[in-house]
């Protein structure tokens, strides 16, 4: 088990480079197996969840190679079209593997995927996208067998705009004769960023970031170079940890035309954010005022991967605010351990409300999922005294040494491993 020990109330200043999206990275490596030629992918976050990710692809007989920040990803060997048990259950975006090993061999077997406990996450939205195309769909004893050889381009509307639901039609259709229509798609950047790849391998897209997406089949994609868009919710949630302390945060490389939503709550908050190119810059108030009400929505709504840290904020803030989880039904975990180190927050279903109090106390907390454990971490840096975070393996998920960039704002973060 990792921890990370934080001795709180040091004031977060200055610059980071933002790392690059791991929602962007994974649907990308799941895409590259689209092609049997090689490629090329820069500035990919080393993070727990694009390694599995890789993994995988090498159990399918891929070739994977990291040289540090690049990966290589060659699925000429690739030979497999049943996806691997154990790892499927550890990453929930093992899932979008079916769209491009449908594409590949028309005929995909795969185990419900797994991921951070946050909610019931049925993947109906993915099955009923691909049923559209003409995928013939059987489940057995919790095994998904996947039959394409009567696969079509055709009309998809999907009940929800699910992000992963809209990746994995988009790369099943990607080789499909026709038009695919997807409608009521979601409209996150990383979807955006997913077609921009898709695009530089040869596809032919359509209205990527908006509700109504077109893929023109193409007969066969290429291999590409590409550099996937830097993580919004990284940069959101180093804000968050300038925005806690008081403190002062530059962050270059940030996706600032995707942060309106998380920088409108923080400017609420009291904070100063001026935005130049692509850096971004946040000067926090002494205490920060609380929001009257935030909700999680879709893009371009208020992102729900930025909840957790925002309950966190709000524990402290100056006031009472309400926060509405919409996207997910577990997803206030975090609010416990929060509550034991001194907050005052009351859930109830998908909502939650705070009543800021002045300071924190350092206490033992357990992340319970990726997101979740940030906003614990954030806590800790303004908590009196010594906060420790266990299964801080949860936030490698998704950030890359967040203790180390801590560290390099000024925080008081060191890991601990313990073997059980
Ligand atoms: C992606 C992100 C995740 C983010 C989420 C919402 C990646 C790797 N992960 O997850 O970080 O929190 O978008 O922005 O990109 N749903 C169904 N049936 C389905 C699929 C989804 O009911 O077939 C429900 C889910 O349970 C959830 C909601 O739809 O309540 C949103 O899920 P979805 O947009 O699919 O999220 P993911 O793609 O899993």
């Amino acid at each position: 088990m990792e921890s990370l020990l934080i001795h709180g109330g040091k004031r977060l200043e200055g610059t980071l480079r933002v790392d690059g999206a791991k929602n962007a990275a994974l649907p990308i490596l799941a895409a590259s197996v689209l092609t049997e030629n090689t490629v090329h992918l820069y500035d990919v976050p080393d993070i727990l969840d694009v390694r599995r990710m890789a993994d995988i692809l090498s159990m399918l007989g891929c070739r994977t190679h990291w040289h540090g920040h690049e990966l290589t990803v060659s699925g000429h060997s690739m030979c497999s079209s049943e996806m691997p048990d154990a790892l499927s259950k550890q990453i929930r975006s093992s899932i979008f593997l079916l769209g491009p090993i449908l594409s590949r061999f028309r005929r995909a077997t795969v185990t419900y995927p797994g991921g951070c406990e946050i909610g019931l996450r049925p993947i109906d939205l993915h099955l009923s996208g691909l049923r559209a195309l003409g995928v013939d769909v059987r489940e057995e004893g919790g095994v998904i067998h996947c039959d394409g050889v009567n696969m079509h381009a055709g009309e998809v509307h999907l009940d929800y705009p699910s992000v992963g639901a809209t990746e994995n039609v988009i790369m099943a259709a990607m080789c499909l004769a026709g038009t695919t229509t997807i409608h009521n798609a979601a409209r996150e950047p990383e979807i955006v960023d997913l077609c921009r790849f898709l695009t530089a391998m040869g596809g032919r897209i359509h209205g990527a970031g908006s509700a109504t997406i077109q893929v023109d089949g193409v007969k066969r994609l290429h291999g590409a170079d590409y550099t996937p868009m830097p993580d919004r919710i990284v940069a959101g949630t180093l804000l968050c940890a300038g925005a806690i302390t008081g403190g002062c945060v530059e962050l270059t490389n940030a996706p600032v035309d995707d942060m309106h939503a998380i920088c409108a709550k923080l400017r609420e908050m009291g904070c100063a954010i001026c935005e130049a190119g692509d850096t971004i810059c946040l000067q926090a108030p002494q205490r920060l005022n609380a929001f009257p009400i935030l909700q999680t929505q879709p893009h371009p709504g208020f992102p729900t991967d930025m909840q957790a840290q925002m309950l966190a904020l709000l524990s402290v803030a100056e006031g009472t605010g309400v926060i509405v989880e919409n996207v997910f039904e577990n997803r206030f975990t975090h609010a416990g351990d929060l509550n034991r180190m001194g907050a005052r927050i009351i859930c109830s279903g998908r909502t939650a409300i705070v009543r800021g109090v002045e300071s924190l106390t350092g206490a033992h907390v357990t992340a319970r999922d990726l997101r979740g454990g940030a906003a614990l971490t954030l806590a800790g840096l303004v908590a009196q005294g010594e906060t420790v975070v266990e299964h801080a393996e949860l936030i490698d998920r998704g950030y890359e040494h967040f203790e180390r960039q801590l560290c390099l704002l000024g925080a008081d973060v060191t890991r601990k491993h313990t073997t059980a």
